[in-house]
């Protein structure tokens, strides 16, 4: 009875010793390369096409959030990745045009950050960053997003234990380099599944579609057909296709007319015409949480992008096809149709991503 006791007051002074201490005191023989495999919550989706050897690990997911949530990125320290894509409002901005670290506003609307692990053909509105790696070291040294370099970011994260154990961890060294930065955050996001909505549910046959999102839903999937009015549908599943709702290619979706065009989009990246004004078709999941609409943030609200859809497309040289088809007539929506259309893309918001714990902030 005694020793147990002495055990316990032995075990109590030493844990507290070690929690009243800062980290360096007693973590550093403990701190070691840690390579458990993260294992994704895939749901009913298909595991992400990813390069031969890539292994997601628990040490380098954690390491990817507390960076994804550090302030220090940003020059003024008072910005970090969550303050454009924050999880409440399904990690987009809500604002058309996000205020970066310095005050100074971009000019295209933030993208919502889910489910990139399944896209392959590059990254941001104009597809310029050819991987999460890449693309998430370029909001850093943007001046008119977090206007730091990344030889800064590195000298101020060197000054916190914390991190060096976290580097050490996922990589089995406490060197602080752009890549391992990248390739954290890559792991991050890679994470940050959605694929438990509604529709995801009604797919598994556990929830029902009320009647007007069923329509919709119809509508959704159906094809445009000008001869049979009662029975043409919206189309959308033309571009919004797949699980993930989109397809992984930059299109033009009939916007402006071609001397309405003032950002270029693909075009800038590639150099051909064809690519004149297209953008990047982004998924529809979560869509209620993240408005404004398009790259420019036209649309406030799903009401006016499917009045856009329907009578509102411009023709262009680069318009896509299946859209140009339906100029004639538009989609002929009923005002039913459009409130129809309107409730199904409702169905895929999904409470569980933008509550889940794992992917709100670490500090
Ligand atoms: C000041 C606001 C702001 C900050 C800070 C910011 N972003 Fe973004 N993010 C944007 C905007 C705006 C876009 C679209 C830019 C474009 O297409 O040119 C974007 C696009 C993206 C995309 C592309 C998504 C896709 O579907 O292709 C990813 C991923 C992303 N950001 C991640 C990050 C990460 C990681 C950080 C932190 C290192 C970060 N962002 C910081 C505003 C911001
Ligand atoms: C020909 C391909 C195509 C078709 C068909 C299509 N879209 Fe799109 N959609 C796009 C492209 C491309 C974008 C991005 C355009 C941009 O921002 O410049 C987009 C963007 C959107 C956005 C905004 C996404 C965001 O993150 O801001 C919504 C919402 C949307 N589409 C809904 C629909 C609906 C509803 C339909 C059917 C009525 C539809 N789309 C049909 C290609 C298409």
């Amino acid at each position: 009875m005694k020793s147990t006791f002495q055990f316990i007051v032995v075990l109590a002074i030493v844990l507290s010793s070690c929690k009243k201490d800062d980290e360096v005191a007693c973590e550093p023989e403990s701190v070691t390369l840690d390579e458990t495999p993260y294992e994704l919550n895939l749901g009913s989706f298909p595991p992400p096409i990813t390069p031969e050897g890539f292994q997601l690990t628990i040490a380098k997911v954690a390491l990817g959030r507390m960076l994804f949530y550090e302030q220090k990125l940003s020059s003024l320290n008072n910005q970090s990745c969550a303050s454009c894509h924050s999880q409440a409002n399904g990690f987009s901005d809500i604002n058309q045009f996000s205020e970066g670290s310095e005050g100074d506003v971009g000019d295209r609307q933030a993208m919502a950050v889910m489910n990139l692990a399944w896209n392959n053909n590059g990254f941001f509105w104009d597809g310029r960053s050819p991987s999460l790696a890449h693309q998430s070291l370029q909001p850093i040294i943007n001046p008119l997003e977090m206007a730091e370099s990344h030889a800064n970011v590195i000298t101020k994260l060197n000054e916190i234990q914390g991190y060096k154990n976290q580097f050490i961890r996922a990589y089995g060294n406490e060197e602080i380099t752009p890549l391992k930065m990248g390739q954290a955050m890559e792991q991050f996001m890679m994470t940050m599944v959605s694929n438990n909505s509604k529709y995801d549910k009604f797919l598994a046959g556990q929830a029902e579609l009320s009647d007007s999102e069923e329509r919709g839903r119809l509508l959704f999937f159906s094809e445009y057909n000008e001869f049979f009015p009662e029975d043409s549908g919206a189309d959308c599943e033309h571009c919004h296709g797949g699980f993930n709702f989109e397809n992984d290619l930059y299109m033009n979706n009939g916007l402006d007319e071609e001397s309405d065009f003032t950002d270029v989009g693909r075009f800038n990246v590639t150099g051909l015409e064809e690519d004149r004004a297209k953008f990047k078709v982004t998924t529809l999941r979560n869509i209620e949480l993240t408005p404004p609409y398009m790259h420019d943030g036209r649309f406030q609200t799903l009401e006016e992008v499917v009045s856009h859809y329907d009578e509102g497309i411009e023709i262009s040289p680069t318009l896509d096809p299946a859209l140009l088809a339906t100029t004639s007539t538009g989609l002929m929506l009923t005002v039913e149709d459009k409130t129809d259309l309107v409730n199904f893309l409702k169905t895929l918001s999904d409470e569980t991503f933008i509550s889940n714990p794992d992917f709100s902030s670490p500090f």
